[in-house]
């Protein structure tokens, strides 16, 4: 029997209510294969303004850094949300991100063959995408310095940084070769390099990695020009990596393929562990829906999704992984169906009944 530390940060809006489900899950996963998931509950958003001060105190970055892994909900809402404010909910989100070094997000976007019509785009051009976005989550217009917002004699300005170093772009690269290597060997590297000098260094570090990766097909796609491809072609994309703000945009463009943002997870890693043994953040791509909170509406499905990433990425439990996987997939085959993925004659299910479906089913 293997004993897992887990630090969980429920957030703000629907996310403790995801995580709760997230957490039956695990815990499921714990009966069934004998694993002990020690949880401990800390801040992080809107809840650690309240009740700390700060989006993300040092001692929450601390016991993260001491856990197996991170469970997080989302983070954010209206009562933190004026431009005025001196901290924000999403600040815990970046400084998490950055205190972990956590500088690698993976977002899979897998379309399930019994929601194809759940999108709003044709079901033949979604039905068998399966991609995954690999973002860089450290660098960037995030963090780039200079950063701030000013009055001068002639009225206000502002200015973000977008800065990358040839080491920062090296190792996200990487880690897409090695994902596209264990995939369908096609990786397709996203920048602006006919605007941008960031991306211009990013296309060259590119090319000379490639030359390792001699199996893995290459292809490099202007930003406007993937999002374009994302919605038309999307069955092309095996594996995308890009900077962080293209991630960014790029990401929540595609989960509309696969129906629902309450589909999908991600997982932010250190790097791609060689021994499925390496520190991770695990979470919905989904934000707090403060409108949905409090209400057992919201689809867990992302964040339950977002569990097999942790087993297999940080604690090395494949078959565990895939357990969570066929888990969920039973559940939607049963007809159990949250408001957002509902269609005619399926089951209309809350929060907390997907849940525990969903952990029968493990
Ligand atoms: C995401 C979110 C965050 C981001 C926000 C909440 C800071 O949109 O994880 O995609 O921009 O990275
Ligand atoms: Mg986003």
């Amino acid at each position: 029997m293997a004993s897992f530390h887990i630090t969980v940060l429920p957030g703000d809006g629907i996310g403790p209510e995801v995580v709760a489900a997230g957490v039956q899950v695990l815990e499921a996963v714990g009966r069934r294969y004998g694993h002990q998931f020690a949880l401990t509950y800390d801040d992080i958003g809107g809840i650690a303004i309240d009740k700390h001060g700060t989006a993300l105190r040092p001692e929450t970055i601390k016991a993260c850094k001491q856990s197996d892994a991170v469970l997080l909900g989302a983070v954010g809402g209206p009562k933190w949300d004026d431009p005025q404010a001196k901290v924000r909910p999403e600040d815990g989100l970046l400084a998490i991100r950055k205190g972990l070094g956590l500088y690698a997000n993976l977002r899979p976007v897998q379309v399930f063959p019994f929601l194809a019509n759940s999108t709003s785009l044709k079901p033949e051009t979604v039905r068998g995408v399966d991609l995954i976005v690999v973002r860089e989550l450290t660098g960037g217009l995030y963090f780039g310095r200079p950063k701030r917002r000013w009055t001068t004699t002639r009225g206000r300005r502002a200015v973000d940084t977008m800065a990358y170093s040839e080491q920062e772009i090296a190792r996200i690269v990487r880690v897409g070769f090695e994902l596209a290597r264990r995939r369908r060997k096609v990786l397709t590297s996203v920048d602006k390099a006919n605007v941008l000098e960031t991306s211009r260094l990013w296309r060259q570090v590119v090319m000379e990695i490639a030359p390792e990766y001699p199996d893995v097909q290459l292809w490099h796609v202007l930003v406007d020009n993937c999002s374009m491809q994302l919605v038309r072609n999307p069955k092309e994309f095996d594996v995308i990596v890009t900077e962080n703000t293209f991630g960014d945009i790029l990401t929540d463009e595609a989960s509309t393929l696969a129906g629902s943002m309450g589909m999908l997870a991600s997982a932010s890693l250190a790097g791609l562990p060689a021994d499925g043994r390496a520190l991770g953040l695990y979470e919905p791509i989904h934000g707090s829906a403060p409108r949905r909170a409090g209400q057992n509406l919201a689809n867990p499905i992302a964040t339950v999704m977002s569990l097999p990433m942790m087993l297999r990425y940080s604690l090395g439990l494949e078959k565990e992984a895939q357990a969570v996987e066929k888990a969920v997939l039973h559940t939607l085959d049963q007809g159990y169906r949250t408001y957002d993925i509902m269609s005619e004659g399926m089951k209309k299910v809350g929060t907390r009944e997907m849940g525990e479906a969903i952990a029968r089913n493990v």
